[in-house]
């Protein structure tokens, strides 16, 4: 079948990388996609939230499955546009519908879903300019540090983590009043602070069923040892090593069943991924955020270890059958390291011509922000490359990207050489 794949970064060629090994993949398509997409399927030109535009490439190309990879079109509903829409309505399309993408989309309905569920997460209350005083009389009741997200979707920013009780209430009021994070700020969600260590564990659902996917550990920081500004994410391992075989029962009973069934118990359309953000405090695992889409760079340590016949997975995903799939995972480990344009995740310059990629070997060279122009690839974002590699276990792994890492260059590159510092 005719398959397109909705997004540009390391997870959207991760996906086409993976949907290309199965035999049922004819012509694959993505929209926009970087470099990396195009040297192994088509890249169109469209935004993955100009539902018209997707719509015309579905019909023109007789596509048969999408797959979404961004919060953006999920949040502003492409579910539904498609389950709305006559021409589209049996075309199998992978991401949750507006009222399953809330979970992301606002951080408050996710807490008031967990709490609805009893599925364990940090206390918390939420508060607008109205509450303002109600907030600040709020976080004096709290231990620092103190914890506040934007209740929108802020690009990855929209959660500040502050030492300081009157900086904690200048940045409640800046966020409220003064509209830090513009619209998505409008609304605050001030929770306790958890002090544990974080993975992250993914999950494929049809609404009913659900698959657990391999677990991984992003690291967002810019700066070794987890230092500096957060980032989209500086590189992943899969699997997380401890989560072993009792956290994980714990995680399956205490979070991903409720959540599956919470979604069905409230009649939610969900064919898609379900992205659970986990903090471990004294082995007890806790929700941290739903995320309604695979995470990026961990797609591109948690896909290349599904053995699976991805089609066929997502074709149980829409058809509500993914009880009766085996999911088959790779032993091996994954790890990614990003190569990053210098400056980010502040200013940083594009069209670096990036050098070396025929060289590497043994590892995956997935493309996160390039373009090609006139026969050269260069530098088109902030994180670049993710250079993947499986081994027995991820230091193995990680020593294989390192050693092709030092085969790939471009202007002021940079990246994090201690991935996996903290396992
Ligand atoms: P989020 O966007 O909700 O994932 O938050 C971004 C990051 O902030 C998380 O990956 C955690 O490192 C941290 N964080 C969020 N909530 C908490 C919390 N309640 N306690 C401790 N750290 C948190
Ligand atoms: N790596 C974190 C995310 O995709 O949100």
């Amino acid at each position: 079948m005719n398959i397109l794949i909705l997004g540009s970064g390391g997870r959207e060629h991760t996906f086409a990388y993976n949907l290309l090994q199965s035999k049922r993949c004819e012509k694959l398509f993505v929209a926009p996609g970087n470099a990396g997409t195009a040297s192994i399927a088509t890249n169109v030109n469209i935004k993955a939230t100009d539902f018209e535009a997707v719509k015309k490439c579905v019909l023109e190309n007789n596509i048969e499955l999408v797959v979404v990879g961004p919060e953006d079109p999920l949040v502003h509903g492409i579910a539904d546009y498609f389950a709305e829409t006559s021409d589209l309505r049996d075309v199998m399309l992978i991401g949750p519908s507006k009222r399953g993408a809330l979970l992301e989309g606002s951080k408050q309905r996710a807490k008031e879903f967990m709490m609805q569920h009893n599925i364990p997460t940090a206390a918390y209350e939420s508060f607008t300019v109205e509450s303002l005083d109600a907030g600040k009389a709020f976080l004096e009741k709290l231990n620092p540090p103190y914890v506040l997200k934007a209740d929108g979707l802020a690009a990855g920013k929209g959660v500040l983590i502050l030492k300081d009780l009157n900086e904690a209430k200048q940045e409640l009021e800046n966020m409220l009043k003064h509209s830090k994070f513009g619209e998505a700020s409008s609304k605050v969600v001030i929770e306790e602070f958890l002090d544990g260590i974080e993975l992250s564990v993914f999950v494929l659902t049809d609404g009913k069923n659900y698959k657990i996917l391999p677990t991984a550990k992003d690291y967002k920081r810019i700066g070794e040892g987890d230092t500096g500004l957060n980032t989209g994410g500086m590189g992943a391992v899969s699997p997380v090593p401890f989560a072993d075989e009792v956290l994980m029962k714990k995680i399956e009973d205490r979070i991903v069943k409720p959540t599956v069934n919470g979604l069905s118990k409230e009649n939610i359309d969900y064919k898609g991924f379900v992205f659970i953000g986990l903090i471990k405090v004294n082995n007890e695992p806790y929700v941290i955020e739903y995320n309604v889409r695979m995470g990026d760079p961990e797609t591109e340590v948690v896909l290349p270890r599904i053995k699976t016949d991805l089609v066929d997975l997502f074709e149980a995903t829409y058809r509500q059958k993914l009880n009766a799939i085996n999911i088959e995972i790779d032993e091996r480990a994954a790890a990614t390291v990003m190569l990053v344009s210098g400056g980010y995740p502040e200013d940083y310059e594009k069209g670096k011509e990036i050098l070396g990629l025929e060289n590497v070997e043994g590892s995956l060279v997935f493309h996160a922000g390039t373009k090609s122009e006139n026969g050269k690839i260069l530098t088109n974002g902030g994180r670049v490359l993710a250079v993947t590699s499986l081994d027995s276990d991820f230091k193995k792994a990680l020593k294989k990207s390192y050693q092709n890492i030092e085969k790939l260059s471009f202007n002021r590159m940079k990246y994090r050489s201690d991935i996996g510092f903290d396992l």
